[in-house]
């Protein structure tokens, strides 16, 4: 009985290792995505921006206008088209992006607020 038990568990972790990528929820796989085609290197590890791009959280843009944005941008970012990047993969990014928590207030970080100039 025990050894069915244990045969059976160990299956199962198999079958599910095998089926990882297909169980990850949309937010991992999103991240993944974001790092993988290059969002970061222009928006930032968590999509708060820096010199080459604006920032992308929190707030996301919903996954319609974001797919619209990514296939015909119009300015200085490069466009992915569909082979490259689909439909659900850009599903996924912004799973993951409406994840991303807010940054803390300036006021709240120690450091800083001991830095402030004199008034
Ligand atoms: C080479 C730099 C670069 C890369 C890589 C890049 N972007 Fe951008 N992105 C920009 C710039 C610059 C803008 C500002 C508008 C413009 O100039 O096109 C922008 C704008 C956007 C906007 C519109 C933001 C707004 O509020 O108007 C979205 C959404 C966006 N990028 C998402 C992405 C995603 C998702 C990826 C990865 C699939 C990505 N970008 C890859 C540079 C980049």
């Amino acid at each position: 009985m025990i050894v069915k038990i244990l045969l059976t568990t160990f299956a199962t972790g198999l079958l599910s290792l095998g089926n990882a990528a297909a169980q990850e929820p949309a937010a991992v796989r999103g991240q993944e995505t974001y790092m993988r085609v290059g969002c970061y290197e222009c928006h930032g590890t968590d999509g708060q921006g820096n010199d080459a791009g604006p920032l992308l959280t929190p707030e996301p843009l919903p996954a319609e206008a974001m797919a619209n944005f990514i296939r015909f941008s119009p300015g200085r970012m490069p466009v992915y088209p569909e082979e490259v990047l689909s439909d659900a993969e850009i599903e996924d990014i912004v799973a993951w992006l409406e994840t991303v928590p807010p940054p803390p207030n300036a006021d709240d970080i120690e450091i800083l607020r001991d830095l402030k100039p004199p008034e």
